[in-house]
């Protein structure tokens, strides 16, 4: 009979794969020995093989380049490092070495930030977009990072009351986004999300507070469906209705220029993985390309800011099996030596 977890996984996947193989008994994780790990540090262990980061961001700069030749298109790609993925130095530093940008949430990111800058690892026109819900400290952060001459810094406006808080504390010009509060899944309990401005108040929003304001020029719009980017009608209908809004402003906003689709790319979190990145991503070029020709509008500068698929690949979890409980005749759980939610590869 067939019990071991080998059988099991030869029976349902293809095996051995890109990252994992076989050294007669023992498992390797892109080459490396993890038994050789374990004897050495022991476990529970968390380990990140940085190699896998810088791959992931040249995969989608790469499939990106592809979709912008393959299409003609006449706006440049921009890959942001959704920060709160993994907060950790040999992660930043690794991703940073791919001449990025960097998405932040929060006022301790903008520590990071300069923190960056000062080592010489962060240029100094990289573009730091600035999301999230922004209370006092984060709000006084940005202006710091901005009146010490970060202009590509861009916060992005979550809430009415923003452009007020950073012009008050803003010295010069600044350059904002507005974030669109995409509408939830139909099958979802809540109808709209609790981040951005909702569909219909963008443009009154725009008229009423940036137009006619000196100090502010838009430059972004942003987007972002919580459920990541699918094959599904429901995200193809969400960037046809962003889309919309991006036309109908920039026919009255000269000045924006730059469209950010969010991060939400799946990764590989099963053996069985299969996604099309090329194809959803000359979708996604294809459609801003065609909805914009058909306005007339020139297209934008395409801004994402994947998380997850900057560092959910390179990262794994080592844990001991202490004991093994028998909870019914059937079915016995593996009891390990830490806790999966607290060590997951992008927290
Ligand atoms: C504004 C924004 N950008 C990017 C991300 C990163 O998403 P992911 O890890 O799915 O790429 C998030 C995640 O919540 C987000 O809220």
């Amino acid at each position: 009979m067939n019990t071991k977890y080998i059988d099991l996984i030869e029976q349902t996947y293809f095996f051995p794969q890109e990252e994992f193989t076989l050294d007669g008994e023992h498992l390797k994780f892109h080459d490396i020995p993890l038994q050789d790990l374990v004897e050495k540090y022991g476990s529970p262990l968390k380990f990140t093989y940085l190699p896998k980061i810088s791959d992931n961001i040249q995969r989608a700069k790469n499939w990106f380049g592809n979709a912008i030749e393959k299409t003609n298109y006449k706006g440049k790609y921009q890959y942001c490092y959704c920060t709160k993925s993994s907060h950790f130095q040999h992660v930043m530093h690794e991703a940073l070495k791919n001449d990025i940008h960097i998405e932040t949430s929060s006022a301790f990111d903008i520590n990071i930030v300069e923190q960056l800058k000062a080592e010489g690892k962060l240029k100094n026109d990289a573009f730091v977009i600035c999301n999230g819900f922004k209370r006092e400290q984060y709000v006084t952060n940005i202006a710091r990072l901005i009146n010490n001459g970060h202009r590509n810094c861009i916060p992005i406006i979550d809430n009415y009351e923003e452009i007020d808080l950073l012009s008050e504390v803003i010295d010069d010009t600044f350059k904002v986004g507005i974030r669109i509060a995409s509408e939830e899944e139909p099958k979802f309990e809540f109808y709209t999300s609790r981040l951005g401005i909702g569909y219909k108040n963008i443009i009154p929003f725009y008229k009423n507070q940036i137009k006619d304001n000196n100090k502010v020029e838009l430059k972004m719009l942003h987007f972002f469906i919580n459920t990541g980017i699918r094959d599904n009608a429901y995200y193809w209908n969400e960037l046809v209705k962003c889309l919309k809004v991006y036309i109908r402003l920039k026919q009255i906003c000269p000045s924006l220029d730059s469209l950010n689709i969010g991060g939400g790319f799946p990764i590989k979190n099963s053996l069985a993985f299969e996604y099309d990145y090329q194809y959803i991503i000359d979708e996604i070029v294809n459609q801003i390309n065609i909805t914009c020709a058909e306005a007339d509008v020139p297209v934008p500068h395409i801004f994402t800011e994947f998380g997850s698929f900057t560092v959910g690949e390179s990262g794994g979890a080592i844990y001991e099996i202490l004991y093994q409980k028998q909870q019914n005749d059937r079915e016995k759980w593996n009891m390990v030596d830490s806790s999966f939610i607290t060590t997951l590869p992008d927290t």
